[in-house]
């Protein structure tokens, strides 16, 4: 029976008792570090109770100033330019790292050793050595881990994965996916840290590319081989400050995927998808029907399964996932009322709080260190088949 639309439960949640604390040490404090403050921040009351309440103790960046700023704007007790300054810090016990990628190795080790447990944005490593070596510290160091591929949390693509697991597609033919940004076309767009191979590690690859390789091995399975090509469209781009500098990592890639169940599939990503802001897209197809989700209308997900009753009216179906039964809708609005991409990252560091608090597992339903390996050697693999010009196989 489905269970009761938010209409009737908004009052209903009550705790009885203590709720802990917990206290959250940042690194960085941009992009990825407002939208985990956000997150944050919501939990308490949004779950209710929560797991922990969690506490914004300190944040790390590199200039005094803005850091000092982005404390005051997010909550922060209190910053620094030195992030081992929050491994030191005994009122921390997660290290959440928000850090472009070349942040992660060092301070994730660090952590790892300082016992905290740790949440990691994506990729996790530049390399899968590097991955390796963090998922080896976090592993040997008996703390949580968690690599955030917040795509997992995305409530239709919960029931994605759900409609597979139960075996309402039946055997997976096909995996077609596809991340297209369009933000570097012009060649006067300036060097950032993304465009630079020792800070970013690769391109598209890295940035896109990590979060549909990890949808796939999320809803489909592992992948056992690739074959794949990357370009750089534009080799050559302008820092901010007027200096010329080679751009080495990938530009867009396609990457032909063989999956471990006889599935095959395609991915692709690029930011010179012109008209394509943050085009996350995938279509699965099944023996009993098929399923597609695209990230710009993220609540809702397109289904066809014939055998479950279309009729005469044959076709896909637009299933609007808000409903209470839905994954991670329940503690949100009543049905219709559309969550955003912004609350993926309360789903996961929810998630990811309850397993420190409670001892539960982080996986599979959320990243963890080991997906963020895996995913790396994925990345790996397609370019080394790039460069090679050969099919490689994945082996972890
Ligand atoms: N899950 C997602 O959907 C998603 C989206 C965007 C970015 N990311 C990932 O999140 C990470 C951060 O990306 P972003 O978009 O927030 O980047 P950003 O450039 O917006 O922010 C990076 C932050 O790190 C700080 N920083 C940079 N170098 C530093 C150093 N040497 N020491 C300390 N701090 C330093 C910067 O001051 C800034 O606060 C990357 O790994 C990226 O791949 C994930």
């Amino acid at each position: 029976m489905a269970e009761k639309v938010g209409f009737v439960t908004m009052g209903e949640a009550s705790a009885g008792g203590e709720i802990p604390e917990i206290g959250i040490g940042m690194l960085g404090y941009a992009f990825m570090g407002k939208a985990h403050s956000n997150a944050y921040r919501k939990i308490p009351y949004i779950y209710w109770p929560p797991p922990a309440i969690p506490r914004l103790i300190r944040i790390a960046g590199r200039s005094g100033e803005k850091v000092a700023q982005a404390a005051r704007r997010y909550g922060f007790q209190s910053h620094t330019t030195d992030w081992r300054d929050l491994l030191d810090d005994p009122a921390i016990q997660v290290f959440d790292n928000c850090g472009p990628n070349d942040q992660h190795v060092d301070s994730c080790i660090a952590a790892a050793e300082a016992g905290k447990h740790i949440i990691c944005e994506k990729p996790l490593g530049r390399t899968a050595a590097e991955a390796r070596r963090m998922l080896d510290a976090a592993t040997r160091a008996g703390v949580k881990h968690a690599t955030a591929f917040n795509y997992r949390f995305v409530p239709a693509i919960r029931l994605a994965r759900d409609l597979i697991q139960q075996g309402r597609l039946g055997r997976i033919f096909h995996f077609r996916a596809r991340y297209l940004q369009e933000w570097i076309t012009d060649p006067a767009f300036p060097m950032v840290w993304r465009l630079d191979a020792a800070t970013a590690g690769s391109g598209a690859l890295g940035d896109l590319g990590s979060h549909i390789i990890d949808l796939g091995r999320f809803l489909v399975g592992e992948p056992t081989s690739v074959s794949a090509l990357t370009t750089t469209f534009i080799p050559e781009r302008k820092t901010e400050d007027g200096r010329t500098m080679k751009v080495e990592v990938d530009d867009a890639f396609e990457a032909i995927v063989r999956f471990e169940n006889g599935a095959v599939g395609t991915l692709e990503a690029s930011r010179f998808a012109r008209g394509r802001k943050n085009a996350n897209t995938f279509e699965i197809n099944g023996e009993k029907g098929s399923i597609a989700f695209n990230m710009e209308r993220l609540n809702e997900l397109e289904v066809y399964l014939p055998e479950e009753g279309n009729g005469d009216v044959d076709g896909f179906r637009q299933v609007l996932v808000t409903e209470a039964n839905h994954p991670y809708v329940n503690v949100w609005w009543p049905q219709g009322h559309i969550i955003g991409w912004e609350h993926t990252f309360v789903h996961q560091l929810h998630h990811f709080l309850g397993a420190v608090v409670n001892g539960t597992e982080v996986g599979p339903l959320c990243g963890t260190f080991e997906d963020g390996y895996r995913n790396a050697v994925i990345c790996d693999a397609i370019l080394e088949s790039a460069r090679a010009g050969r099919r490689v196989e994945i082996a972890y």
